[in-house]
């Protein structure tokens, strides 16, 4: 008996010790979790920037101006912040000045571009996919183009033609769940959200047909004068740019960024002028004319932009899309070893390895972009964004004399 009732308590008190055992390791644990949860943090260094969104509780944040808007945005966080930064690259990009005519070698006055007092200023390359020109951000290009607010433009086929298109018809607000069938029956094209009526094409084979004619007739009687001219080693009398300035000037329509171009002498660099509507309308005529055909040197123009590039004094990208026009621009800017700001706004991914996608910092590798440069991508889509980023930089003042009359 007194064996067993001893076996017990020894038992007892095994299964208490444990307890303790078992409840001690559990405390140490919850301490251990509450030295993980509440691990103190090194000072806050002095550089950081408190996120804080619109404080509506201020009279200043009711019918906000865009550059207030965007200031806000700037400590938002996110994409916010990303398209306050744009604006900060754009604003130093356009307030960068070098040395003053005056002081330069005559050959050094000949390169780069210059403000109006003389002095150095930022050479911006703007590149834009040609779906922008089929939306209304096309009336934002026209403007900074109108106002000579950048040097260099990059688009593909269709932002040159649906620029022309835009001024003998319509494009009109559809929605993206439009069937294609039914549209294809009443001839009717979709970008988008957006409706093309396939006559306003119709149109603009009407209006380009003579423009090519008389081309021809001019590129022959400068062959005729020069029977080298169209030889290896000579130029051809038109390139792309060449090209696209002379719809510039034929359109003759102030709602026309070609024409504010043509007006103003800044290149449309279009390397894949072929890919879209012009493309057709070129091979049609290749077979009207036969043998006889337009040439287009596309090596003249890769001159044009590779010299505004090398002869920049500093260079700005402003890359609206992805694709040809993001790259052209920035290969260009390998020539300087890399672009002094460069601003992306796509909705591109990199994990394709695409360089649609690819951010500014994947340029740097190449020399596409300075390492030191100012620099940012915004993944937002452009019409949403660049309205907001021109409102707040290059229009955030009325310009000293608005060029033309609008009649929008
Ligand atoms: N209106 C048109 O879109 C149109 C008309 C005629 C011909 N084309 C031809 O189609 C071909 C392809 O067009 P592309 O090279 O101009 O570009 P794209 O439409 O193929 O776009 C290239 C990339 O840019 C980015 N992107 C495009 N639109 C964007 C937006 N709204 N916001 C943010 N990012 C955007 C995306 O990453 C996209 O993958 C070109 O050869 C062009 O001439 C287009």
């Amino acid at each position: 008996m007194g064996s067993d009732s001893t076996i017990k308590n020894d038992k007892q008190i095994k299964e208490n010790v444990k307890e303790v055992k078992k409840k001690v390791k559990k405390e140490r644990q919850v301490e251990n979790a509450e030295d993980f949860l509440f691990k103190r943090s090194i000072p806050v260094p002095d550089d950081f920037v408190k996120v804080q969104g619109i404080d509506y509780f201020q009279p200043s944040a009711f019918n906000m101006n865009a550059k207030d808007l965007v200031k806000s945005m700037r400590t938002t966080g996110y994409q916010a912040s990303s398209l306050g930064k744009a604006c900060e690259i754009i604003n130093e990009m356009r307030k960068w000045r070098g040395k003053h005519i005056s002081e330069l070698s005559d050959e050094e006055k000949t390169k780069g571009k210059f403000d109006e007092k003389g002095y150095q200023r930022t050479t911006i390359f703007l590149g834009y996919t040609s779906n922008l020109i089929s939306s209304g951000l096309r009336e934002t290009i026209r403007y900074l183009v109108q106002n000579k607010f950048v040097d260099i433009l990059v688009t593909t086929a269709g932002g040159i033609e649906e620029d022309l298109i835009k001024c003998l018809g319509s494009t009109y607000l559809g929605d993206f769940s439009l069937p294609g069938k039914q549209l294809r029956k009443d001839g009717m094209n979709r970008i988008g959200n957006l409706i093309i009526p396939n006559d306003n094409y119709v149109e603009f084979e009407n209006w380009i047909n003579p423009i090519l004619d008389r081309m021809l007739i001019e590129q022959e009687e400068a062959a005729a004068k020069d029977p080298k001219f169209l030889e290896y080693g000579t130029k051809s009398f038109w390139t792309p740019s060449k090209m696209i300035a002379r719809f510039g000037k034929e359109i003759n329509d102030e709602s026309s960024v070609l024409y504010w171009a043509y007006k103003n002498k800044i290149p449309i660099l279009c390397p894949a002028i072929t890919d879209g509507s012009i493309g057709d309308m070129l091979f049609f005529h290749t077979f009207k004319k036969s043998p006889k055909q337009i040439r287009l040197d596309i090596v003249h123009d890769v001159r044009i932009i590779d010299t505004a590039a090398i002869e920049a004094n500093h260079a700005g990208m402003i890359i609206l899309g992805g694709g040809l026009i993001k790259h052209h621009i920035a290969n260009a800017c390998l020539m300087r070893n890399g672009a002094d700001y460069a601003v992306y706004i796509n909705t591109g991914q990199e994990f394709d390895g695409s360089d649609a996608g690819a951010r500014p910092d994947e340029a740097i590798s190449w020399g596409k972009i300075k390492a030191d440069a100012l620099h940012t991508k915004v993944y937002v889509e452009a019409t949403v964004a660049f309205p907001l980023i021109v409102a707040a930089t290059f229009a955030s003042k009325k310009p000293k004399a608005i060029r033309g009359s609008s009649r929008l």
